[in-house]
């Protein structure tokens, strides 16, 4: 029950309709019994400053921060967790004595998904797409006693900046960008190939998976970070070569429970979470059909 005590989180963005967000994240509040609501916000990109210090005036304990604003929030913060300075991007806002702290846990969010099927440590990762989830992929996994690292994207010279700005930290040395037409060659040289484009997503135009089954080796992991469809095209095809997958509903949950620990300083109910998003995503595949 919402009462004088209850302490509000939300998430900001545009548009914010279509966010799973509220509904993962008050099942948790709600089956650890907190007093906790997690609301909606739309904000435009011109109101963005004024709603960070707004929020922080009317004691709302924390944010998330979705598209378009996870790199323009930067300016609005007092304090930057180390690897969300790194990414230079914030999804998590903590206010805490009158300031706002930033944080990243998409990238930690993968890891710990990955991590349910095998240990990253000593691996070849291959991570295609280098937006702005695979910038928080890759630092996370550069931390994290990989191998080595390759980015493959459309647009090169952004897989080159994101390998070179990696490399220039010092964090990992093996790092290697390529470009989509070796996608097929670089598949056999990695032992996890995570899909950071939104290819296969509900509703985006291009529906063909990256790679198809006779492409896939049998001995790698496939992650595909699109959770709507829960069962992409990739993880269909992966499935078919016999490779092992991570779905993009993992890694959803797995930083939403991360931030929730960084509000609340509790262990998110992940297998709630998971459970409520998959009830709401087979509903929605269903009335579609209807
Ligand atoms: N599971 C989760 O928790 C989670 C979290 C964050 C994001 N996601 C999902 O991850 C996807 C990417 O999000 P984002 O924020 O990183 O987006 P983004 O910043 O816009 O980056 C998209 C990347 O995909 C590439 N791309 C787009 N269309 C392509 C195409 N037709 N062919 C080849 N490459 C293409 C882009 O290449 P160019 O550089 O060449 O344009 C870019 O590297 C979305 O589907 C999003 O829903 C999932």
């Amino acid at each position: 029950m919402i009462d004088g005590t209850t302490n509000i989180i939300g998430v900001i963005g545009d548009p914010i309709e279509h966010s799973f967000s509220p509904i993962i994240n008050n099942a948790a509040f709600e089956y650890l019994n907190l007093n906790y609501v997690y609301l909606p916000f739309h904000v435009l990109s011109e109101n963005l400053g004024s709603a960070i210090g707004g929020a922080n005036k009317l004691n709302i304990k924390g944010l998330n921060v979705t598209i378009p604003h996870k790199k323009n929030v930067l300016v609005t913060l007092n304090h930057l967790d180390p690897i969300a300075k790194e990414i230079g991007a914030v999804n998590t806002i903590k206010f805490e004595n009158n300031e706002a702290i930033g944080y990243n846990t998409d990238g930690i969010g993968c890891l710990h998904a990955l991590e349910n099927k095998t240990s990253v440590t000593n691996k070849d990762i291959l991570v295609v797409g280098a937006g702005g989830a695979s910038r928080a992929i890759c630092y996370q996994l550069a931390h994290s006693g990989i191998n080595s690292l390759t980015v493959i994207n459309r647009d090169l010279a952004k897989a080159e900046e994101l390998t070179s700005n990696i490399k220039n930290t010092g964090i990992l040395s093996d790092l290697n960008y390529d470009n989509m037409d070796n996608l097929i060659l670089q598949a056999q040289q990695t032992d996890i190939l995570i899909n950071t484009t939104p290819l296969g997503m509900k509703g985006y135009p291009d529906q063909n998976p990256i790679l198809h089954a006779d492409e896939i080796p049998e001995d790698i992991i496939v992650n595909d970070i699109v959770y709507n469809p829960i069962e992409t095209n990739l993880i269909k095809e992966a499935k078919e070569a016999g490779a092992k997958t991570v779905n993009g509903v993992k890694m959803l949950i797995y930083q939403a429970a991360e931030a929730i620990k960084i509000w609340t300083g509790k262990e998110a109910p992940k297998d709630i979470m998971e459970n409520k998003l998959r009830e709401i995503l087979t509903t929605k595949i269903e009335e579609k059909k209807i």
